[in-house]
């Protein structure tokens, strides 16, 4: 089938390049000229496992091409908008923005049978406003919400654990019938496949979010008090865990969720929750990203009393900026934060991460980074982890003590074991752990 991407970041290079590979033929088209010449190239602009080797089998089978020209959308049965929906600058709810100049930008190209499929998440209601600027050029609008993890992005895109098309007809039109086609593989597989109205498909992609954001938050708020009564929130979610109703994914306590899409999701809920007259609904969600963001501060309250109450000039290691491991995505990423407000309190700061450092340095160009680990670690007084990546939990606590001039570890991620790192000599601090 013949498809358009509108937007490669994150979500649509996955999508358009997963699309390609299951055989049908795909234009991704993107505002900047630069990510389109390297995903034209077959390369990747950002890191995310596996992508490269689609996007290159892709590209080379013809069957994937990228182009800045939204004309090149013409034609195509199926065009996905799969743009950002950021935070907007002036307040809590999402910015549309590139929604809307999305949709408008493609209205001229579409023609009738066509369909528009939303993938950006969005405020309840979005769908139904731009339906009539799609009707209107005789083409139909659904919404297809994604929920791909940045670092399963591709598995995720492939063999998702669900989907929800959001469309007017109902289960048996043709819009149905025409996503199923794009999805053949996946439907084959017999993947749960929900057939629902516009607001419950919108609603499905944000509440799902909020579901998870408010499953750490929960847990962080386990080790607020596993804090101030020497209880052991990892101990506690293991047990809790064992409870099939509430499972143990999900529920690492830690320095707190962040990325691209948790933190704006949950204020962007709220925020339209209170357009519609029901911000007493979700009123929770604003406690959820407190205690979330609370947990940033309580890193660098650690460290900050460890030394005595000032870190001024102290040589401090950060291990991880990306907001989780197998990503160089750094937006609104806890880890980059905790390492801004050491640096902001006069801490010699030395930030290490296998891919976020040209991100991180992008938004953060007053901090020091260095590529190399060991490097990083070499003289520090404190080692701060705060992206659990595989390099860094597989440390070798007697290595390490030998490298750093203090052996002193902040576990923001409570990902290492407090035994073998205090048996090595270690002052070992956890997150909600004695
Ligand atoms: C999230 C959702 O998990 C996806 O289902 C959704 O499609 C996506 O947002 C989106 O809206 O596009 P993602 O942002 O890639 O995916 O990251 P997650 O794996 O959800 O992790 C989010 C944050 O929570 C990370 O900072 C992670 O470190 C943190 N986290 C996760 C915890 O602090 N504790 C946990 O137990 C789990």
């Amino acid at each position: 089938m013949k498809l358009s991407v509108i937007g490669c970041g994150y979500l649509g290079a996955v999508h358009a390049a997963a699309m390609a590979s299951i055989g049908h033929e795909v234009v991704g088209i993107d505002v900047d000229a630069e990510k389109v010449r390297r995903l034209s190239a077959g390369e990747a602009p950002f890191f995310e496992p596996g992508l490269n080797e689609i996007l290159a089998a892709g590209v080379e089978s013809g069957r994937l091409t990228f182009s800045t020209d939204m004309a090149d959308a013409a034609g195509s049965r199926v065009h996905f908008v799969a743009v950002g929906t950021p935070q907007r600058h002036d307040g809590a709810g999402a910015d549309l923005t590139f929604v809307n100049a999305a949709v408008d930008a493609l209205a001229p190209h579409l023609g009738a049978g066509e369909l528009v499929v939303g993938k950006s998440t969005v405020p309840v209601g979005t769908a139904e406003r731009l339906r009539p600027i799609v009707e209107r050029t005789g083409a139909r609008i659904a919404w297809n919400p994604e929920f791909l993890r940045e670092g399963f992005a591709v598995a995720d895109t492939l063999t998702p654990d669900r989907l929800v098309y959001g469309v007017t007809g109902g289960s048996d039109s043709e819009d149905v019938a025409t996503l199923d086609e794009v999805y053949a593989p996946a439907i084959a597989a017999g993947t749960p496949r929900l057939v629902t109205d516009f607001a419950t498909a919108e609603l499905v992609k944000v509440s799902a979010n909020a579901f998870l954001a408010t499953k750490i938050s929960f847990i962080n708020a386990m080790a607020e008090i596993a804090e101030a009564t020497g209880a052991d929130v990892t101990m506690l979610a293991d047990a809790i865990g064992h409870d099939a109703r509430i499972g143990r994914r999900f529920l690492n306590a830690g320095v707190g969720f962040g990325g691209g899409c948790l933190p704006k999701d949950i204020r962007a809920f709220a925020a339209r929750a209170e357009e519609i007259g029901r911000g007493e609904s979700v009123q929770f969600l604003k406690h959820v990203d407190e205690i979330n963001l609370r947990r940033r501060q309580r890193v660098v309250d650690l460290l900050v009393d460890s030394f005595g109450g000032s870190v001024v000039g102290r040589r401090v290691a950060v291990l991880g900026l990306a907001f989780k491991p197998d990503s160089d995505d750094t937006r609104d990423s806890p880890a980059l934060d905790v390492a801004v407000r050491l640096h902001g309190l006069g801490a010699d700061v030395v930030c290490t991460d296998p891919e976020a450092i040209d991100n991180a340095r992008r938004q953060h160009p007053q901090l020091t980074y260095e590529r190399d680990l060991d490097r990083a670690l070499e003289g520090a007084e404190a080692v701060v982890l705060v992206t659990e990546w595989r390099e860094y939990r597989d440390l070798d606590p007697v290595a390490v003590a030998g490298a750093v001039a203090r052996p002193l570890l902040v576990d923001g991620r409570n990902c290492l074991d407090p035994v073998a790192w205090r048996a090595a000599g270690w002052t070992y601090i956890g997150l909600g752990r004695p």
